[in-house]
């Protein structure tokens, strides 16, 4: 049965987050990460300087890219970077020396790195990887968009344009628009949508440049990191009666209007916030 639109509880909103903060982290984990592989480099440098007979034993140079991993994790923590990267920096060297050992085209690489930024293009800085919205998901938001009417609905960040797509095709008076900034899934759901879907498009760009003010749903599957921001944006900029819809990710210290189970596999559910 159709969930419709509300009539939601009205938002009880706790504090909110300061609205003097950035949209995203001012800290650049790239430059960290460079900086705790540099600083592990020039301490293998430098022992081996010293020792240099230790250069050559057994595993080759395996067991001095592990230390150099080593020691680059804890670079890394103290330069304050998050727990996750700490897997980064120990698989990097090894990695790299692994790789290096499959003797392959040198473009290979270079291929490789090419179609994982076109993928994660700007992760680094919104802290947004590409993970896609369960099919439950999909069907539970189908349920909350009106039948009878005309209503936007926005997709911040739409990845493959999955959700957005089927949700423009079951619901054909809603107008649809997704936004996303890494090339390579803005290209496929560009070119998902564009031919077939009169009510469904997608646009390049950075959702923090899109105005709110004239959708009636805003739907985020972003990551913990990018909420706060986004509430303040969302308070500015959307409309009374509008519905925020957020895949699984809190705004902190603001409690949701109401919340939906999607019983997938994930566990993921939906929040949502009556503006
Ligand atoms: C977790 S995926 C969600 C994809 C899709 N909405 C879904 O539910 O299946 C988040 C997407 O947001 C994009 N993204 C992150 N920050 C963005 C920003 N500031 N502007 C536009 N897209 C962004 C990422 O590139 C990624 O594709």
């Amino acid at each position: 049965m159709e969930r419709a639109m509300l009539p939601l509880p009205s938002a009880e909103h706790a504090a909110a987050p300061a609205s003097g903060e950035s949209p995203y982290p001012s800290r650049v984990p790239l430059l960290s990460a460079a900086l705790a592989q540099c600083g592990a480099l020039l301490v293998i440098g430098l022992v081996l300087t010293q020792v240099p007979e230790a250069a050559i034993g057994p595993g080759g140079g395996m067991p001095w890219a592990a230390l150099q991993g080593g020691l680059a994790a804890l670079l890394g923590r103290v330069l304050g970077m998050d727990r996750w990267w700490m897997s980064i920096h120990l698989l990097f060297a090894p990695g790299l020396l692994w790789a290096i050992g499959l003797g392959l085209p040198s473009q290979y690489p270079l291929i490789a790195f090419c179609l994982l930024a076109s993928v994660y293009w700007g992760v680094s800085r919104t802290r947004v990887p590409l993970f896609l919205s369960s099919r439950a998901a999909a069907r539970e938001i189908l349920n909350l968009l009106p039948r009878e009417r005309n209503f936007t609905f926005v997709d911040l960040g739409s990845g493959l344009g999955g959700v957005l797509s089927g949700l423009a095709r079951a619901r054909p008076r809603g107008d649809f628009h997704g936004i996303e900034a890494a090339p390579m899934p803005f290209l496929f759901s560009r070119l998902r949508t564009a031919l077939s879907m009169p009510n469904c498009r997608v646009s390049w760009g950075d959702f923090r440049d899109f105005d709110l003010g004239g959708c009636d749903i805003v739907y985020v599957y972003l990551s913990p990191a990018a909420m706060g921001a986004l509430w303040i944006k969302a308070k500015r900029e959307m409309r009374a009666g509008s519905l925020l819809i957020s895949n699984s990710f809190d705004v902190p210290g603001v409690s949701p209007s109401m919340t939906v189970s999607t019983g997938d596999q994930g566990g993921s559910r939906l929040l949502l916030w009556h503006m």
